[in-house]
């Protein structure tokens, strides 16, 4: 039996690449997120399942892991930014969905399969942290401090499964060219298209890479963090543009 795996998030972006990787790397797939006409046209190709996600929402988490009869992996993608007002300026909503989806989001997933998890005896959990996990920037508060948060529940996660038959890793990227940033700015094309204005940002196949990666080593090694950025990018403030 092909192991399986649940990639949250995986109508856009990082999520769809790393289904598309997985299922090339010989894992059965049961792929959520909210967009579901948008999900079923990543998973039709792959032989994937789609359900519908939200992970704000804990009847939504319930019905989908009710769906789901057994797991090996878990990639806790779905995530975003919103906004960038600096704390002076800052919207409450935002801060609520960004620490909802983010935070609250990977926390509640992951204990609705950690039993299916551990039944497995060969699991993994992936989170997709971010750089904005262990770096801060101007206007970005509400991101950074969600994937803070979230960075500690990994390691917490890590500490509290050491000696069960789950793996635990988290991917950390830097500037990633999706819909993240288009989402970040309200739909602005314009504002998104300057977030990677004269340099080289990362594609989602390279994060992908990076998860297949992780969960591909001997059940014996555990590949705790991977941090992959743009050669343009050396910080979250560094970026080198070609004018
Ligand atoms: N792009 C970057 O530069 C970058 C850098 C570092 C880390 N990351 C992280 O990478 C992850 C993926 O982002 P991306 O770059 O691939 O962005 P993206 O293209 O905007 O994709 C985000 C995905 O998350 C899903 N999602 C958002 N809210 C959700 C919810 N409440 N329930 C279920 N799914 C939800 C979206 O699906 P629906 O809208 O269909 O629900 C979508 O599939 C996020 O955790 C992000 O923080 C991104």
């Amino acid at each position: 039996m092909k192991p399986l795996a649940v990639v949250t998030g995986a109508s856009a972006g990082i999520g769809a690449a790393t289904a598309r990787a997985l299922a090339a790397a010989g894992f059965d797939l049961v792929l959520g997120a909210r967009r579901t006409e948008k999900l079923a046209s990543v998973a039709e190709p792959l032989g994937a399942r789609a359900l519908p996600l939200d992970v704000r929402d804990p009847a939504s988490i319930a019905r989908f892991a009710d769906a789901v009869p057994r797991l090996d992996l878990l990639v806790n993608n779905a995530g975003l930014a919103l906004g960038s007002e600096r704390i002076g300026d800052s919207v409450d909503e935002k801060w609520t969905t960004m620490y909802e989806t983010n935070v609250l989001g990977v926390q509640r997933m992951t204990r609705a399969f950690l039993p299916k998890l551990l039944a497995s005896q060969r699991a993994h959990v992936v989170v997709v942290g971010s750089t904005s996990g262990f770096e801060v920037y101007p206007g970005g508060a509400g991101y950074t401090a969600s994937k803070h948060a979230v960075r500690a529940v990994v390691r917490t996660l890590r500490l509290e499964l050491l000696g069960q038959p789950v793996r635990v890793t988290e991917i950390s990227p830097g500037l990633v060219e999706t819909e993240f940033a288009t989402v970040r700015h309200g739909g602005d094309r314009d504002k998104a298209k300057a977030v990677y204005q004269g340099m080289t940002p990362l594609a989602a196949e390279d994060v992908a890479e990076c998860v297949v990666f992780a969960v591909t080593r001997p059940p014996h090694v555990d590949i705790d963090e991977i941090v992959v950025r743009p050669r343009d990018q050396a910080s979250s403030t560094a970026v080198f543009r070609r004018s």
